[in-house]
């Protein structure tokens, strides 16, 4: 089976949707950033401080193509990881991938709750936050709007939401499944 690809933007729930929805299809789950840090020994924020943004976009680029192509997995990318070089256009080749979609509200309610450092968010204030996110939501979009799949996430403001989206996106994998048989 394709591996399934979750992008979207910084805190959309990428990482617990993928690890949920994986485990409910009996699927390795596989996180683009912790993939880099076990390579690395380093966490991302190191990498950044050490390499520059354009350093670890390199690094990104190389890992997605050795992570993206293991079979029967979930993998979610970094939020940056669709708008360098042709990142989308290879996992829509390589994978079946779907677009996380959150309003900068959402993002924010959970950039509060999580404890990922995120040196592109790190240091800034609510309404810092909100331009840059905003300003940065528009700028990547139509590299997240390539996605195969688009699913709203903003219903995701606790855990037990997470239910919801992970039966949603088997929905879609059933029918995606199907047309392959066909
Ligand atoms: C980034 C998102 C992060 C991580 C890095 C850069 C981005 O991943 O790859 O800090 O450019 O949006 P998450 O989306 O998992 O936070």
């Amino acid at each position: 089976m394709k591996s399934i690809i979750l992008v979207g933007y910084m805190c959309t729930g990428k990482t617990t949707v993928g690890k949920a929805l994986a485990k409910s299809m009996g699927l390795r789950f596989y996180d683009l950033d912790w993939y880099i840090e076990d390579r690395f020994h380093k966490r991302i924020a190191d990498i950044f401080a050490e390499k520059g943004e354009e350093g670890f976009r390199d690094i990104e680029y190389r890992l997605l193509r050795e992570a993206a192509e293991f079979e029967d997995i979930v993998l979610s990318c970094g939020g940056g990881t669709p708008c360098f070089f042709d990142n989308m256009e290879y996992m829509n080749r390589t994978g079946i991938t779907l677009f996380l979609k959150a309003d900068p509200e959402t993002i924010i309610t959970h950039y509060h709750i999580s404890h990922t450092v995120r040196p592109l968010l790190a240091g800034k204030n609510d309404e810092e936050l909100k331009t840059f996110i905003t300003q940065q939501l528009q700028n990547r979009s139509p590299f997240y709007e390539q996605a195969q799949y688009t699913i709203d996430v903003n219903v995701l403001d606790s855990y037990d939401k997470i239910s919801i989206i992970v039966s949603q996106i088997q929905q879609i994998l059933n029918l995606e499944n199907g047309k392959m048989e066909n």
